[in-house]
């Protein structure tokens, strides 16, 4: 049994009651199919089995990180809500988004939804005061990342002012490689490392275990930089039967804040370069825009570095794990940053 299995049939149960719980306070019959659609597509969880794991490695019972495993895969599904809005997505998890099903405007409202019922499992936390600063702090590190996401796409956004007016991906970042990664690393820090740092440190914070939560701070942030680069990997290489999203979709939204992206303009030739951010510059990619984009990415080690950089995060990250000492609980923490590295969805 691989690790998520293994995780799920300990704790799935437990974590879907939550979710159901705090969505569903207050809301009419009417509503109520959609606002839990987001949640019932499934997902890797993996979020809140952070959580409840990290409680156990603290030495505390994993029962008192329930509230605080239910805030973090709340807050996910919240960005992830929004975040296909953004991208324009019609499939993740193999099954329409909330916008393609409900449409962008239902989605909105379903997203405030989502915002509710994270202050309600706040509530029931060990301390909410806190828990409400780390949730709020948590949310305002993924909208800059969002934001930042946006600013380094190549084309698109025609609408003004704001996102057409401050593109950073223009000649002057396009030339210096350094300055590039340095705003990408940024980028994927906030608006992906930053809530699976938290879902690691919320686990200490429910079981008031001071002393593990500096170890988890560093663990969740290295697993979470690790966790978007394979993203971003499997945007471009994945298959989609087990992605579950549209293979190649960041290169159709015009992203340079793909990893891929990123180490392919390192080491591309002028006349290739030119081609690829040609592409990525059209006001429509089609699909066989994309197929050459792949095709030029593939002439580099693109694909071999970036997954060089997703195993240096994790390095980082396990380093952080072995000061929590070692209990079989902190092996199993260990086993989700090797399925991270190693995943295919
Ligand atoms: C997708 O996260 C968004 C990213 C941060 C890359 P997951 O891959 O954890 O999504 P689900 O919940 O398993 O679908
Ligand atoms: C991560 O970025 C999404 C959030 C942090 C909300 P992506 O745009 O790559 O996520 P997917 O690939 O759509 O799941
Ligand atoms: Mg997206
Ligand atoms: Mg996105
Ligand atoms: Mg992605």
């Amino acid at each position: 049994m691989d690790i998520l299995e293994k995780l799920h049939s300990l704790y799935g149960r437990e974590i879907d009651e939550q979710l159901i719980k705090y969505l569903s306070k207050e809301v009419s019959e009417e509503f109520r199919d959609a606002v839990i659609y987001q949640v019932s597509t499934g997902g890797k969880r993996l979020r809140p089995l952070i959580t409840l794991t990290a409680a156990r490695a603290c030495g505390g019972d994993y029962r008192a990180a329930l509230p605080a495993a239910a805030i973090v895969e709340l807050i996910h599904n919240y960005s992830l809500i929004y975040d296909d809005i953004i991208d324009e997505a019609l499939l993740r998890r193999n099954k329409p988004t909330v916008r393609a099903k409900y449409g962008d405007n239902a989605a909105i409202l379903i997203g405030i939804w989502y915002r509710e019922a994270i202050e309600e499992a706040i509530l029931e936390t060990r301390d909410p005061i806190a828990f409400a600063r780390e949730t709020a702090s948590t949310i305002r590190a993924i909208d800059e990342g969002e934001r930042l996401d946006i600013l380094l796409e190549y084309a698109g956004r025609r609408d003004p002012p704001y996102f057409a007016e401050n593109r950073l991906g223009g000649p002057r970042l396009l030339s210096n490689w350094e300055a590039l990664y340095n705003t990408y690393v940024k980028m994927i820090s906030l608006k992906t490392a930053a809530l699976i740092r938290t879902a690691a440190v919320f686990g200490a914070m429910s079981v008031n275990a001071q002393h593990c939560v500096n170890p988890l701070s560093d663990y969740g942030t290295y697993l979470g930089l690790a966790f978007q680069v394979l993203d971003d990997i499997l945007d471009i290489f994945g298959d989609v039967r087990k992605f579950g999203k549209e293979i190649g979709k960041d290169i159709k939204e015009h992203k340079l804040g793909n990893a891929v992206v990123v180490m392919a303009l390192k080491e591309l030739g002028d006349k290739d370069k030119e081609e690829l951010l040609g592409i990525l510059g059209k006001t429509a990619v089609t699909n066989d825009d994309v197929k050459r984009a792949v095709e030029i990415i593939s002439k580099t080690n693109a694909r071999e570095n970036a997954l060089k950089i997703a195993m240096d995060f994790a390095e980082k990250s396990e380093k952080a794990l072995n000061e929590l000492g070692s209990n079989e609980f902190v092996d199993d923490l260990r086993e989700i940053l090797r399925f991270t590295v190693t995943r295919e969805f």
